[in-house]
């Protein structure tokens, strides 16, 4: 079985497992790095790190349309439901849950939450996913750097998904930290470049990261994908 994580720019991803199609912050109307449209993709679940409009972003329409679950924390699931979604799935930090595609952890994240019309988001989360086939993925979405990374790491991570932009999240020197506190084989940078106040060398991050640990680096371009 092959896992195959796609960046569809900014923080929006896409998880294809075991036949399931996950859909990650799926943000792509008023994404300039959007490489595809909320009309265009496929999911059977949707996850939502936190409330920020660029993390909610088409997740209602497509949910709507394609019949997916929503998969977020219980405050955000239930204004989902509010929105007129189907069928939603609400968890808690620290509390995982087996679904057909793997068991999912709600992890940390610092960072806000409010959704896009000011309700209460909850708190902000990543995402620690076991896929059936036993394959470990962090996707922290947005956060600053924690020390608790460390913990994160103690599970074996095959893959970490993590935030460089700075501004908004941990830019490339806490990204890098937080690299050495993961210890994941392969990590691929997210949330940069999607706007000027985010810009930055994802190669530069890339090549520290492989000099200073023994991670791998992938910097995928919006639209390439990543096999494990
Ligand atoms: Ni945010
Ligand atoms: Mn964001």
């Amino acid at each position: 079985m092959t896992n195959k994580l796609t960046w569809y720019g900014h923080a929006a991803l896409g998880l294809e497992t075991g036949g399931y199609k996950l859909l990650i912050d799926p943000f792509f109307t008023g994404n300039p790095a959007a490489s595809t449209s909320a009309e265009a993709v496929e999911a059977d679940f949707i996850l939502v790190s936190h409330g920020h409009g660029d993390h909610v972003g088409d997740a209602i329409a497509i949910a709507k349309r394609s019949g997916a679950t929503v998969i977020s924390n219980y405050e955000i699931a239930g204004w989902f439901e509010k929105q007129g979604v189907a069928k939603t799935h609400g968890q808690q930090h620290g509390g995982g849950f087996k679904h057909p595609f793997g068991y999912l952890k709600l992890t940390l994240a610092f960072h806000g939450s409010a959704l896009p019309d000011g309700s209460n988001g909850g708190n902000p989360a990543g995402f620690l996913l076991t896929t059936n086939d036993g394959k470990k993925i962090y996707m922290a979405q947005d956060t600053g750097l924690f020390g608790d990374m460390k913990l994160i790491g103690e599970e074996g991570l095959d893959l970490a998904v993590i935030p460089i932009g700075d501004n908004y999240t941990m830019g490339p020197a806490d990204a890098l930290r937080a690299v050495k506190l993961l210890e994941p084989k392969v990590v691929i940078p997210i949330h940069y470049n999607t706007w000027d106040l985010i810009a930055q060398d994802a190669d530069a991050w890339a090549k520290r990261v492989e000099k200073e640990t023994k991670t791998k680096a992938v910097v995928l371009k919006p639209g390439e994908r990543y096999s494990l």
